[in-house]
């Protein structure tokens, strides 16, 4: 375990078993869909979950990316902006949202709007991780990893200032280190 890490809250065996569950359901969800699948990836967070659970969808998907800022340090700063924008156009495509963590949703929220806004037919959202209790707006992940308390996490994907999202397992970040 990395020195500044706590606890591991989730392995690396966790997330594998997790991603097949969700790639068998999302899998299910859209075979035979009318319309292209997209799945995009709000960098840089959702990297290694993105990788995991695609491995596990086994039907016709492409992949985007998405780039948000709103965080610095472990606190929101309330304002996002998006910084890495779609590739391609998304008119008449049901896009299906990877995303690390779900916090305040603030920022889903936003990016859901957004891909609303240029035209996507439907918008899921798959998120590793959801943090109930920390939401201030009405905004639902429909697919969710793992439940986690209030408790600020590193690893899979998810950093303090950049850095710990190479960790293989998902874990809690000592205090003395923020
Ligand atoms: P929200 O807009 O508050 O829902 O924040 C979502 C973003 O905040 C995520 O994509 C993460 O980048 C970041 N975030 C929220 N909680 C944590 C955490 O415990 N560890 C690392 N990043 C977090
Ligand atoms: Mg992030």
């Amino acid at each position: 375990m990395h020195q500044d890490c706590k606890k591991i809250l989730i392995s690396e065996q966790q997330i594998v078993e997790r991603c097949k569950q969700l790639g068998q359901k999302l899998s299910e969800k859209y075979q035979n869909n009318p319309r292209k699948v997209l799945f995009v990836g709000i960098l840089k967070g959702s990297i290694p979950f993105m990788a995991e659970l695609i491995k596990h969808v086994s039907i016709d998907i492409e992949i985007d990316f998405i780039a948000a800022s709103s965080y610095s340090g472990t606190e929101s700063l309330g304002d996002i902006k998006i910084i890495k924008d779609l590739d391609c156009s998304i008119i008449d495509t049901d896009i299906v949202v990877i995303e690390d963590i779900i916090d305040t949703g603030l920022t889903i929220k936003k990016i859901k709007e957004l891909l609303y806004h240029k035209g996507a037919s439907n918008v899921k959202v798959v998120a590793l991780l959801n943090k109930q209790s920390r939401r201030i707006c009405d905004v639902q992940a429909d697919y969710v990893g793992f439940e986690i308390e209030n408790e600020f996490v590193i690893g899979f994907g998810l950093d303090f200032n950049q850095r710990y999202r190479n960790l293989p397992y998902v874990g809690v970040l000592k205090e003395e280190c923020y």
